[in-house]
């Protein structure tokens, strides 16, 4: 996060609370956010996307607190599940402003989405518009719904995060007239309103080629819907994906030369088209607030480990592990960390930074060059935790999920409190 600095002790501070007191007061591992940061993010996309709506995807991290922050910003909200409507509900998120997305959306999820009356629903399989113009009838109201198509892009980025190739399950193929036909039966059905047309490429692209075809060819359908039925499409949505650095090698475009690279991008494919602009949106979830949160783990154990040719790695076991932090196992991530409770003048070696979990896979950060003295009782803090991290937790090994804690101008506070013990027995039947 940005408000955050080493002090003359080494021991690192965000918004000027050292974290040796938030593992005091809160315990470890926790995931601390600099809300001053996820803010500033937030407002960052607003006003570099002006005109544009910004909707926050909530799967990268939601809890209350961040919903109204998104809220109080002045952003959209995307959610793509039921759970995550009901969070944007409880934090009285203005439902004109949430998106409800997801492949295999419910009755229930689609009727809750109606009776509160989500702004937008993305339309993503055919039993979808069967379900929704039920739904929408079975109540009286017209569903305003964007249709996702699948617009046939490679995105470099690992498989399972890529989403527009035509070999995944989200959205309608462009190719073989898929989209087409599905865009003709929705303009057809009275229960649906089609405001336009939805692109997600897929997560932690950096190059903005990838949206620039997916564009031309969202905008090419996007006119043939015109030509072919007359009908301009108000919307259009580019999905989120935008890339941030987790470690010194990713280098991240900011907010503002992206909007002018997609502004132009559009700008461009629409008038090849001889279209207007529609009314643009993005979904950047990882980006606002990825880089605003780190995670802070407390040293257990050191371990050095003798490999061949005389070499060693020395492995660093924290309190916390794959169940806080997913990532590196799924997606083969790589993070950074550093040792944030004192200072130390210890030759670096290179660690592998492990937790407690009953796998060897169970890596936090895969490489890193730890000062040599590192040992139990030291407090570690591993950057750019903030999406899909506490999100993704898991209660594997029984181990209780981290609480958040918000800091902001020389305080701190809980704003998702640690599970207990209770709260993973809580479901079993005795
Ligand atoms: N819009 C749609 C339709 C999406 O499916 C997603 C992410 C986003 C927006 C937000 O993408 P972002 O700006 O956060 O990249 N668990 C994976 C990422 C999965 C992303 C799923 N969809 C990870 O940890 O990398």
């Amino acid at each position: 996060p940005r408000n955050v600095t080493k002090n003359a002790q080494g021991v690192l501070t965000v918004a000027g609370v050292e974290v040796t007191k938030l593992a005091e007061e809160f315990g470890t591992p926790a995931y601390v956010v600099d809300e001053d940061d996820f803010r500033a993010r937030c407002r960052e996309f607003r006003d570099a996307f002006e005109g544009w709506k910004v909707y926050y995807a909530a799967k990268a991290f939601l809890c209350g607190a961040v919903v109204r922050w998104v809220d109080e910003e002045g952003l959209y909200l995307d959610v793509c599940t039921g759970g995550e409507l009901a969070a944007a509900l409880r934090a009285g998120f203005p439902t004109e402003r949430i998106k409800l997305h997801g492949n295999n959306k419910s009755v229930a999820e689609l009727t809750r989405a109606i009776d509160v009356g989500v702004g937008r629903i993305v339309i993503d399989s055919y039993d979808e518009i069967d379900r929704l113009c039920k739904v929408a009838a079975d109540r009286g109201v017209r569903a305003s719904v964007l249709v996702r198509v699948k617009v046939g892009v490679e995105a470099h980025t690992h498989e399972y995060i890529a989403t527009a190739h035509e070999d995944q399950k989200f959205g309608f193929s462009l190719a073989g007239g898929e989209a087409a036909d599905v865009i003709a039966r929705v303009l057809d059905e009275p229960a649906l309103e089609l405001k336009g047309l939805h692109s997600h490429i897929g997560s932690q692209i950096f190059d903005t080629q990838a949206f620039e075809v997916a564009a031309r060819r969202v905008i090419g359908l996007h006119a043939e819907v015109r030509a072919k039925h007359g009908v301009t499409l108000p919307e259009l949505c580019l999905g989120g994906g935008f890339g941030i650095a987790y470690t010194t090698k990713d280098d991240p475009a900011p907010p503002a030369q992206l909007a002018t690279e997609l502004a132009a991008i559009v700008e461009h494919e629409c008038r090849a088209f001889g279209v207007q602009v529609p009314t643009m949106s993005i979904e950047p979830g990882r980006a606002i607030a990825g880089p605003a949160v780190f995670t802070l783990y407390e040293v257990g154990t050191v371990k050095v480990v003798e490999l061949d040719a005389g070499a060693s790695r020395t492995y660093v076991a924290v309190d916390g592990g794959m169940s806080d932090n997913i990532r590196p196992a799924l997606y083969d991530a790589d993070y950074s960390c550093t040792l944030a409770s004192r200072r130390s003048d210890a030759p670096p070696v290179l660690s592998r930074v492990v937790g407690k979990h009953c796998e060897a896979g169970d890596i936090v950060v895969k490489d890193e060059f730890l000062p040599g003295d590192v040992r139990a009782g030291d407090l570690l803090a591993v950057p750019a935790t903030g999406a899909y991290c506490r999100s993704m937790a898991s209660n594997y090994n029984h181990v209780p999920r981290p609480p958040v804690v918000a800091v902001r101008d020389g305080a701190a506070r809980l704003i998702v409190r640690r599970e207990t013990e209770e709260d993973l027995l809580r479901l079993d039947v005795w």
